[in-house]
């Protein structure tokens, strides 16, 4: 990889005129920008440093590593955030406590540019799509440098160019965007695992959801681009990918030559060296018998499905845009269990849409009861501008709490429960770090994404290795090593 980027950016010629668009333009600031970081670096006797902030989804994660790969091929060494010359936050907007948290570090990360006047601080990712976020920014924290959003990403070689050649805070905020630009550097996180996005935006329109404003239209990429990608991963030690979209059971459908999500993923495990695929996320409506079946009989697909219910209530799913009912939930997820008895089922819950009543949170309950899911991540209803549901009349904060800790309970005894139906099973884990607390153990995730620890050392990082799982502690296990 690094060899590839090193003949692309010999081929350049900065001294000729910028070219237009495309990967071509960015590849030629990123060559500007390395003699500048390098004259730089001389000046000041140190290396130029930067660091990537993501808040959000995995594809937020996935974009970041999009900026560090930037980031690193314009000369920058990768550093904490205390101690940067270039800081970029990538933001979320999908609760209000992502944008609080948000204003909280970028605070102080203004004490960060008083010790170090060489700093750059740059604000990118959904919540920039949002003018209000924007203006807030521009009127607030005016140390803020750089602004940019979704759909202009793949710009940000010619932003910091830019930043660095101007006086003045840059602000480039694109409202879509139809270009996939995509080879480009990355800097992956992990050598062993790997998320690929196989769709940008979503066209579903939840009524409570702002990632449709922010991220754009839903656009699949070309199967052959995907494939490409994964082989590419491969063949550079990755063993796990994530397949990533907003609802990945509509991929393809759109293309000139329309494909399945189901086919896809049969393709995808058709490739040397991948051992686990996982994807994200399933939208109940979407999701196909194909795709069962696929799981089923590839044992390199991940058993578990990421199964968003919202709500269990007709009336909420109906106002929330979901286009399925509780019984339809219940007949798919029974029908899941039926045929990949061994998935686990997980799922997002949002507690306190406007209009919800302690009868209709009784329904999501009792989806949570008869699905027994193996975890769910419960969320408290949070209002987004511009969305349908902030038009519609909103349930007291108290009322939400009272009913958020009445669903919690529930879903945490069912997850306790589900996750003990694997005690004493052989399995294959992933080893993906050294354990926190004990440095003589290492944690690993099985297929069914459960967390299990087991003696070993480091050099199991990034290997798949039998385990078997001894003790349930709720929601992780302690296990061995198989030999
Ligand atoms: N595309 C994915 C979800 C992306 S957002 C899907 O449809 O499954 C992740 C989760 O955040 C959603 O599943 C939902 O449960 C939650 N969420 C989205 N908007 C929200 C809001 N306004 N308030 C609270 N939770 C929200
Ligand atoms: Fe939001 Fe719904 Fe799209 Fe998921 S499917 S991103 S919840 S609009
Ligand atoms: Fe957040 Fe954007 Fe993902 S709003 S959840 S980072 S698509």
């Amino acid at each position: 990889m690094q060899n590839k980027l090193e003949e692309i950016i010999a081929s350049i010629d900065i001294s000729g005129p910028v070219p237009e668009e495309g990967d071509q333009r960015q590849y030629y600031y990123i060559k500007k920008m390395r003699d500048y970081t390098a004259a730089k670096s001389q000046e000041l006797g140190r290396k130029l440093t930067a660091c990537t902030v993501t808040f959000g989804c995995q594809m937020n994660a996935k974009d970041s590593e999009k900026l560090a790969g930037i980031l690193e091929a314009c000369g920058f060494d990768v550093r904490d955030e205390e101690n940067s010359d270039f800081l970029i936050y990538n933001t979320c907007t999908v609760r209000d406590n992502a944008d609080q948290h948000l204003y909280g570090r970028i605070g102080r990360a203004s004490h960060y540019k008083k010790k170090n006047p060489e700093m750059k601080i740059a604000v990118c990712g959904c919540m920039m799509q949002e003018k209000t976020a924007v203006d807030k920014l521009h009127k607030s924290y005016p140390y803020v440098d750089l602004i940019f959003g979704t759909h202009n990403l793949y710009c940000f070689a010619e932003y910091i160019y830019e930043v660095y050649h101007s006086d003045k805070r840059v602000t480039e905020l694109w409202e879509s965007g139809d270009q996939i630009v995509e080879d480009l550097p990355t800097d992956r996180k992990f050598p062993w695992k790997s998320g690929v996005n196989i769709m940008y935006g979503c066209n579903n329109f939840c009524s409570y959801c702002i990632v449709p404003y922010v991220r754009g239209r839903e656009k699949s990429r070309e199967p052959i681009d995907i494939l490409r990608e994964i082989e590419r991963l491969a063949s550079d030690g990755v063993k796990e990918i994530m397949l990533l979209g907003q609802n990945v059971n509509s991929y393809g459908k759109t293309l000139e030559d329309p494909i399945s999500f189901a086919e896809l993923l049969e393709a995808a495990t058709r490739i040397d060296g991948i051992e686990r695929i996982r994807f994200m996320t399933s939208h109940p409506k979407d999701l196909s018998e194909d795709l069962i079946q696929c799981i089923k009989r590839n044992p390199k697909i991940a058993r578990h499905i990421h199964l968003p219910l919202q709500s269990g209530s007709d009336r909420i799913l109906k106002a929330m845009n979901r286009h399925y009912t509780k019984d339809q939930y219940l007949k798919l997820a029974g029908h899941i269990r039926q045929e990949l008895p061994d998935a686990a089922i997980t799922t997002d819950i949002i507690v306190g849409f406007p209009g919800e009543t302690a009868e209709d949170v009784n329904e999501t309950i009792d989806v949570v009861k008869k699905v027994g899911f193996d975890n769910a991540f419960t969320f408290i209803y949070s209002m987004r501008k511009g969305t349908p549901a902030a038009r519609m009349e909103q349930v007291p904060e108290d009322v939400k709490k009272e009913n958020f800790a009445r669903l919690l309970t529930v879903v945490q005894d069912t997850a306790k429960k589900q996750a003990e139906r694997f005690a004493g099973q052989t399995m294959s884990a992933l080893i993906e770090s050294v354990n926190e607390e004990d440095s003589s153990y290492v944690t690993g995730r099985l297929s069914n994404n459960m967390i299990v620890h087991v003696k070993g050392d480091p050099s199991l990082i990034g290997s798949f290795v039998q385990v078997r799982l001894d003790e349930c502690h709720g929601f992780y296990y302690f296990g061995h090593i198989m030999i």
